[in-house]
């Protein structure tokens, strides 16, 4: 057996889907049969979340009642920010999103009135305001109102964090980043969620599972860590010499490569685009050219292409988005995707428990501890 292919599950169909195709030839990444490319173009973050949950787009009228739905969901019951002023200026914004989530599933628990299907609309619609309400609490000591007025949720997100509202162009880049960010199939933070949704667990439980997943650096974490790099250089020059620095101590460079792709990520040219584009509106000499020296370093060196989170990073940026929130706006658009995976694996469950090579001691008779030497 080919251990390095079988380690880590990669190769390995671990179930069937009709959500999403990553890397199939000729196809890409679909979701639900549309291409990435079309949906990135023409549609909203709010219609490709119920295209997701819903299976089909949405017509103007659901579309309308859908967003209307969100917007009136975005509040913030006052237990939950009293939690959220408790948990300290120092955590991480994954966690506030995590503890945020888990203390909602004790308020306003999954039963027979309050459907998963609830649950994803009302997390959709308040995690950016959980978020931002415990960010500037620590930072001003103002417990904001969360009402923006705001028809989306990149907006609403912007709108909070920036303290105005956000222009159309920085709306729109981050719209269009959550609707990249929405969906990829059997990912780690995704199969998380359905091994969670598998032992007849809850909705929160399952999400929960899916945020601790995402928070690392292999998987959303790479995002935040993209952005260290990028700004720790001052001239593309400089980062040449540092990516070649890491590449012969053999360190990972966070925003490349990929497990299901090999040649180049479909979602990269999107939101590269949008990196170009913010850094000319908004008069960058830097950025975005420490960025594609970066790019052709790693593909000269190592055949490596950018992922997603590589430009993300400095989109998110551009935007005004602190960098320990890169991996929380993931969470807003990824909560459609595991939803939909919740609700794909409840439809049709079998709990998840692979097998495992065991490689430790033969059998062997226990004794007492009486009896029992210095171990060695
Ligand atoms: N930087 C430097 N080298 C990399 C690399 C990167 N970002 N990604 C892969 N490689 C190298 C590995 O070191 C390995 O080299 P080796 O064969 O000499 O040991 C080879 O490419 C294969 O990588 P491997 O770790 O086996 O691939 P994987 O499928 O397990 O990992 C990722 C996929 C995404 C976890 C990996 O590419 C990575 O860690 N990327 C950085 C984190 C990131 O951007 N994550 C977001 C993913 S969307």
């Amino acid at each position: 057996m080919n251990t390095k292919k079988q380690g880590g599950l990669a190769g390995v169909v671990a179930g069937q889907t009709a959500i999403a195709t990553v890397g199939k030839e000729g196809v890409g990444l679909t979701y639900r049969g549309y291409d990435i490319h079309d949906l990135a173009a023409n549609a909203c973050f709010e219609e490709v979340a119920w295209l997701l949950i819903y299976g089909e787009l949405p017509n103007q009228d659901e579309l309308h009642n859908y967003q209307q739905r969100l917007i009136s969901l975005r509040h913030l019951p006052s237990t939950l920010c009293k939690i959220l002023e408790l948990i300290p200026a120092t955590a991480h914004p994954m966690d506030v999103l995590r503890t945020g989530c888990s203390f909602l599933g004790t308020i306003e628990p999954e039963a027979q009135n309050h459907t998963a299907q609830n649950i994803a609309d009302r997390l959709l619609a308040i995690f950016p305001s959980m978020l931002v309400y415990w960010y500037q609490f620590h930072q001003t000591g103002k417990q904001i109102s969360t009402e923006t007025g705001e028809k989306s949720i990149a907006g609403h997100f912007l709108h909070l964090l920036l303290g105005k509202a956000p222009d159309e162009t920085t709306k729109r880049a981050v719209d269009v980043s959550l609707i990249l960010y929405a969906e990829h199939e059997f990912n780690a933070s995704t199969f998380a969620a359905r091994i969670a949704t598998s032992t007849a667990s809850d909705m929160y439980s399952a999400i929960c599972a899916a945020i601790g997943t995402l928070r690392g650096n292999l998987h959303g974490g790479a995002n935040e860590q993209a952005m260290a790099l990028i700004e720790r250089f001052t001239s593309p020059d400089a980062a040449e010499q540092g990516l070649r620095q890491m590449l012969a101590e053999k360190k990972l460079v966070m925003g490349f490569g990929h497990r299901v792709y090999s040649k180049s990520d479909p979602r990269s040219d999107v939101i590269k685009a949008w990196a170009k584009r913010l850094a000319d509106e908004k008069g960058d000499k830097l950025l975005y050219a420490v960025s594609e020296r970066i790019e052709k370093l790693m593909w000269d060196e190592k055949a490596l292409f950018p992922n997603l989170d590589f430009y993300s990073a400095s989109v998110y940026y551009f935007c005004g988005i602190p960098t320990p929130m890169f991996t929380p706006v993931f969470v807003f658009a990824r909560t459609a995707g595991w939803t939909a995976h919740i609700l794909e694996q409840r439809r049709n469950n079998k709990l998840i428990r692979p097998d495992a090579d065991y490689i430790g001691p033969a059998p062997r008779k226990l004794i007492p501890l009486l009896n029992r030497g210095p171990s060695s």
